[in-house]
């Protein structure tokens, strides 16, 4: 699915215009010459390539990428050998930067077998002063470097890449401004992510995202919902509203606005029949929030709920803001109001300081809430966070068997949540035929479960009731009603 925008009205013989959007409408209308005169050199279309490192805020980024290269004139593939490649990258730990470098050293044989073509990188990783130093010294083949801030501005900074010489970079410090109406290209065409806001003002204490991603900033709620009418209008029945903490949504906003109205006021779109959101922080989650999804059929059941520990004392450190009971209280008040909503969360392991006895908490936590899943993580050291420089880091080998321990009672417990629902019947949102067995297809339940049954491409994109004949672990088999 991608929306197009109508350029007839730009003008690219005049100077290009210095507000936005216009400005990068104009380089869209530019660099579509670009390409034009190169694909009629090459003899062919011109390939782009767009890989997302990281979270659902970078796919819902590149969506907006990809839409800028399709409305320039190019062709979208999957394949690394295109003409040009964009590598939307994260940085929240050390191994998503590894996987970068990794991937980047396969680029660079990829370009010497094809000179002509073109490599960039943008996202949270180039936020990182040291990271573009490193990208500039050894590895030059790079073509173009982006930040987080500035990803409206791909048409331009192409066009420049094209017709300057040299590694052309940009990097925003921080910015204020929201820049829309440009196009984008959606994976799915029934479901969709939207950004309710950006950045982050929590300051976990080992967290990088707030200086990658600079400072909270809200959209107006008129801005969201007329985007959601639109996506439901070209046939998205689900909606994904993203933000690193939606629940400190619209405070910031000159008519302030709860999370919970915003959800109200979505859940009013006619047409529109899931509501989805990531990610909820426990410190600002209130209870008119529970209230509205618990009242909300659109609203599917699932919440993901970030632990990160079960300590208090770790819980400080963090800066999250929340002990261990005050989690609990809130888990258990979830659980009660809302017996069916699945709970998910993520987990750090081996933040600085962790004892056995603090590692223990969270054990216990993991097995009061009794999660449907949770991503765990080890611990990683990101520089420029407080975190980064406390003195107790705790060594890997004490951190490996806690991870371990860790994951093998997160399973235990998801396997035994997830097979309850055995011999009900519930909707399932299909979202592809299966990998495995095309005589099957795979759907998406309320809960955020999968559920594998048999059916064809026409089911693709539709709600259908399922019988739930048999769990998988972390999976259901089942199959269609009548
Ligand atoms: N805004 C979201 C999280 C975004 S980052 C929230 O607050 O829930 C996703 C997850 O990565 C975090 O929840 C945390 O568990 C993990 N994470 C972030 N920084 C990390 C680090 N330095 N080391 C290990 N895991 C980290
Ligand atoms: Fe990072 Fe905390 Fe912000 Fe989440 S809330 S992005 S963990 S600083
Ligand atoms: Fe990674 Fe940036 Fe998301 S650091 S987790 S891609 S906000």
């Amino acid at each position: 699915m991608y929306t197009k925008i109508n350029l007839d009205k730009t003008d690219i013989n005049s100077e290009p215009p210095t507000g936005e959007p216009a400005r990068q409408q104009y380089f869209m209308e530019r660099l579509k010459r670009v390409v034009e005169e190169k694909s009629q050199e090459y003899g062919r279309p011109l390939t782009a390539c767009v890989q997302t490192f990281g979270c659902q805020m970078n796919a819902k980024d590149s969506e907006k990428l990809l839409g800028i290269l399709l409305q320039a004139g190019f062709t979208a593939s999957e394949d690394e050998a295109s003409d040009f490649v964009l590598y939307n990258t994260c940085t929240v730990r050390d191994n998503a930067n590894q996987r970068v470098y990794g991937r980047l050293g396969y680029l660079n044989s990829l370009k010497q077998k094809n000179p002509r073509m073109t490599i960039a990188l943008c996202g949270c990783m180039m936020q990182e002063p040291s990271v573009v130093e490193k990208i500039r010294k050894s590895y030059r083949f790079v073509d173009l470097v982006f930040g987080t801030h500035n990803i409206f501005r791909l048409a331009e900074l192409l066009y420049r890449c094209y017709t300057e010489k040299g590694m052309v970079v940009d990097i925003w410090e921080k910015t204020d401004q929201i820049v829309e109406e440009l196009p984008a290209r959606r994976k799915y065409p029934f479901k969709s992510g939207v950004n309710i806001m950006y950045g982050c003002n929590n300051f976990c204490s080992y967290c990088i995202v707030p200086y990658v991603r600079g400072r909270e900033r809200s959209r107006e709620p008129e801005e969201i919902l007329t985007e959601i009418r639109t996506l439901v209008a070209d046939g998205v029945v689900e909606v994904m509203l993203l933000g690193q903490n939606v629940n400190s949504y619209g405070k910031t906003l000159a008519e302030p606005m709860t999370f919970a109205e915003l959800l109200r006021q979505v859940a009013k779109i006619d047409g529109l029949e899931r509501i989805r959101f990531m990610t909820s922080h426990p410190k600002d989650l209130s209870d008119e929030l529970i209230e509205v999804m618990r009242d909300c059929p659109k609203i599917c059941r699932h919440l993901h709920l970030p632990l990160q520990s079960g300590s208090s004392r770790i819980l400080k450190k963090m800066n999250r803001v929340y002990d261990k009971e005050q989690y609990l209280a809130l888990a258990g008040k979830i659980q009660r109001e809302i017996p069916d909503m699945s709970l998910t969360t993520d987990i750090i392991v081996g933040f600085p300081g962790e004892t056995e006895e603090d590692f223990e908490e969270t054990l216990d936590v993991v097995r009061q809430v009794r999660y449907d899943s949770a991503f765990t993580f080890i611990y990683s050291k990101r520089t420029g966070t407080p975190a980064a420089a406390m003195e107790d880091q705790v060594p890997e080998e004490v951190v490996k068997p806690r991870f371990d321990r860790l994951l093998k009672e997160v399973q235990r417990i998801s396997s035994e949540v997830c097979g309850k629902d055995v011999g009900k019947t519930m909707t399932a949102l299909v979202e592809g035929v299966d990998t495995h067995d095309g005589r099957l297809v795979t759907g998406r339940l309320s809960n955020n479960i999968m559920v594998h049954f048999p059916g064809d491409v026409s089911d693709i994109g539709r709600l259908i009731p399922v019988l739930l004949m048999e769990s998988k672990g972390f999976y259901y088999m089942g199959r269609k009603l009548p």
